[in-house]
């Protein structure tokens, strides 16, 4: 599942002893595998060869540039939602037929840049994005490529913060409302309709809602077609749950297996779109404690990492399993609280975990957090941002220095 194993009681990230990397670098440290992010990229490969999609990385998940060339050189797509992912995506060279841009709140600029790169289409969720785009698109005397989101209104029971294809959140069209924009296409003569796109949530450990949901994307396009429509792509979203704890979300294999049949002898062409189950387990983030505080009814370990360095713990109660760089023998374990130093009870990495005798300076490593890890981070109590560093083979390579005190305050004045 990842490339983090332990020899000799050490950490290892493929073959280079985190702790080597550590005392280079210093804490707290994003540390990813190369390895571990190809190989999730090629299992989806090779689970749907038979349908041949293109895999649109969801670069909200993790968008560092070295990241993302590894990801378009092994000839991947991206997946953007903002201005600043399609910067990424052009200082990364995709080609602009293999980026689909998708997002409720997409601005003037932000359109007009994505359509003057070429962008393969925009994946629309509500009208008057869709006259936005018309009439930048008609300014432009340019063709725009569009794909209706819809929202099948199935639940994924997932994270509700993060379930999107339910009719209450505020993502993608109603069936009626698709349908009635598609029966006034020619409303739009500066758009080409040319595919749907549905995406039900994220952190999905079951089939079955996407099986639901993609019958309903199919459903529909069929009546689309029945309309006299011409629907060339269909982009199925992303979602795959990535292993944190003991869940055990569907393999690539297993979900070929429930999907692929749908699509078989069809001539559509599939895009996915996924984040967490390609970066998830490929990255670590690595923490020094820096006190061990007794209380009468905890133990806590303060470590140098906090809710803005990783705030899915504090975000959604989420899971990240906490491993020691060196396994220590004969030490008795105990139960630990690992915080942060921020001024907030909701700072907190791991609750109530039980982990081999921690003392100050120990180092720690958070697992699984190659996704919504680095990119979620903020200055928060003015902390500079970790650094990142990529990992190949034997080598390493920092590919993002941490900030300064004085890149905190770039950009201020007084
Ligand atoms: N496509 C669309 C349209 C999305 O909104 C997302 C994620 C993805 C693809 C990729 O989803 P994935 O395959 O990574 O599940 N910060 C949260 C996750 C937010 C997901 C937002 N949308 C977390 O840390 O759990």
């Amino acid at each position: 599942m990842h490339d983090f194993t332990y020899k000799n009681n050490q950490l290892y990230c493929e073959h280079v002893r985190v702790s080597d990397i550590v005392s280079r670098v210093g804490t707290p440290a994003y540390i990813y595998s190369r390895k571990t992010f190809m190989d999730h990229i090629r299992k989806i490969q090779k689970a749907f060869r038979s349908l041949n999609p293109l895999i649109c990385f969801s670069m909200k998940a993790n968008s560092n540039l070295a990241i993302l060339r590894t990801m378009v050189r092994e000839g991947a797509g991206l997946d953007i939602v903002s201005g600043g992912e399609l910067y990424r995506a052009k200082r990364v060279q995709c080609p602009p037929g293999k980026i689909v841009f998708a997002g409720v709140g997409k601005t003037e600029n932000e359109i007009r840049d994505a359509l003057r790169y070429g962008i393969l289409f925009f994946n629309v969720e509500s009208i008057p994005e869709l006259e936005l785009i018309q009439k930048i698109a008609g300014a432009m005397r340019r063709k725009a490529r569009v794909s209706l989101r819809i929202n099948p209104d199935v639940d994924s029971r997932t994270h509700h913060y993060v379930t999107t294809g339910k009719k209450e959140t505020k993502f993608g069209l109603d069936l009626r409302t698709a349908e009635e924009i598609f029966s006034h296409r020619d409303r739009y003569p500066a758009l080409e309709f040319c595919a749907i796109h549905v995406h039900i949530g994220s952190q999905i450990v079951i089939w079955d809602p996407f099986v639901q949901a993609f019958k309903k994307v199919l459903a529909f396009t069929e009546d689309l077609e029945r309309m006299g429509g011409k629907i060339r792509f269909l982009n199925l979203g992303g979602g795959w749950g990535a292993v944190y704890h003991k869940e055990k979300p569907q393999t690539a294999d297993q979900l070929a297996k429930k999907i692929a049949p749908l699509f078989k002898g069809r001539r559509f062409e599939l895009v996915f779109e996924p984040g967490r189950f390609i970066s998830a387990n490929g990255g670590i983030l690595v923490t020094r404690t820096t006190y061990v505080k007794q209380t009468p009814v905890r133990n806590f370990a303060i470590v140098d990492a906090g809710m803005n360095d990783l705030i899915r713990p504090s975000l959604y109660d989420a899971y990240h399993e906490i491993c020691p760089l060196v396994r220590k023998s004969g030490t008795s374990k105990r139960i630990y609280d690992v915080v942060g130093p921020i001024c907030e009870s909701g700072d907190f990495l791991a609750k109530g975990r039980t982990l081999q005798k921690i003392e100050a300076g120990d180092y720690l490593a958070v697992m699984s957090a190659g996704a919504y890890g680095f990119t979620m981070s903020s200055n928060y109590n003015s902390r500079p941002r970790s650094c990142e560093v990529l990992v190949d083979g034997r080598k390493f390579k920092v590919v993002r220095k941490r900030e300064t005190y004085a890149s905190l305050v770039a950009g201020e004045a007084f």
